[in-house]
C-alpha cells in the first residue's frame, strides 16, 4: 500500500483536538487528510523514479500518470480553489497582518498550476521519447515533490496555527461547511468519493510494495 513517510514539519497527527475547539475541526482535518492523500501520491512517484534509476525498473506509465492525473484533479483543481476561496479570504478579512503570509500562499497555488504543466508535459516527453527523456522528468518530479512539500510545510506551520488563533467561531463554521461540501454542491461527496476512487487507482496500479500492482520488471540490460 501507499505509505505517508513523516517528513519534517507535516506531522501524521494533529493535537489539537478538545472540545472547545470542536467546531474548527473539521475544516482542519480534512485539509490535514487532503495533505497525507498528497503526499502519499508524491512518495509514490518518487519511489517509482527511484526504482527505474536505481534499480532500471521498466517504468510504470499507467501508474505515473494515474499519480499525475489526481495532483492535477485533486490539490490543483480542488484543495486549492478551496483554501483560496474559503480559509485564506476569511483569515485575509479577519485579520489583515496574515496578507503577506497568504499572498505568498496564493501565488504558490498559481505556480504549482504551471509545474503540473510541466511535469505532464515532460511525462508525455519520456513516453514517446524513451530513455533520453528520463532525466528531465525525473527532475520534474523532484521539484514538484519538493515544492509540495514546502507548500504544506508553510500552510501547516505558519497559516493554520495563525488561523486557529485568529478566527472565531463563527469563522470556522463558514470554513467547516464548505470543506464538509455544505456550501458548494461541486465540492460536495461526490468529488470526495470521485477522489477516493482516484487513489484506489493509484494504489492498485502502483507496482508493489508502494501499491498492489504486480512488482517493476528489471529491463533488459544491453
Ligand atoms: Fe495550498
Ligand atoms: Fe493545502
Amino acid at each position: 500500500m501507499i505509505r505517508v513517510k513523516a517528513r519534517p514539519g507535516v506531522s501524521a497527527s494533529m493535537p489539537w483536538g478538545t472540545q472547545r475547539q470542536r467546531t474548527k475541526i473539521d475544516a482542519l482535518r480534512i485539509i490535514e487528510d487532503e495533505h497525507r492523500s498528497l503526499a502519499a501520491v508524491l512518495h509514490g512517484m518518487l519511489h517509482l523514479v527511484r526504482e527505474i534509476r536505481d534499480r532500471n525498473a521498466e517504468p510504470s506509465f499507467a501508474a505515473l500518470g494515474a499519480m499525475i492525473y489526481y495532483i492535477d484533479a485533486f490539490p490543483e483543481r480542488f484543495h486549492h480553489p478551496k483554501e483560496d476561496q474559503y480559509l485564506f479570504r476569511v483569515l485575509r478579512a479577519r485579520y489583515p497582518d496574515a496578507g503577506r503570509l497568504i499572498d505568498r500562499l496564493e501565488e504558490e497555488h498559481r505556480v504549482g498550476a504551471h509545474k503540473i504543466r510541466s511535469l505532464e508535459q515532460a511525462l508525455a516527453r519520456y513516453q514517446s521519447g524513451g530513455q533520453r527523456e528520463f532525466a528531465q522528468f525525473a527532475a520534474a518530479v523532484d521539484d514538484y515533490a519538493e515544492f509540495h512539500w514546502q507548500h504544506m510545510r508553510a500552510e501547516e506551520n505558519e497559516l493554520i496555527p495563525l488561523a486557529k488563533k485568529q478566527l472565531t467561531a463563527e469563522d470556522w463554521a463558514e470554513i467547516d461547511r464548505a470543506f464538509l461540501g455544505h456550501a458548494d454542491p461541486l465540492v460536495g461527496m461526490d468529488a470526495g468519493k470521485e477522489y477516493r476512487a482516484l487513489f484506489t487507482r493509484i494504489v492498485n496500479l502502483a507496482p508493489s510494495p508502494i501499491g498492489l500492482g504486480a512488482p517493476s520488471r528489471r529491463r533488459d540490460a544491453h
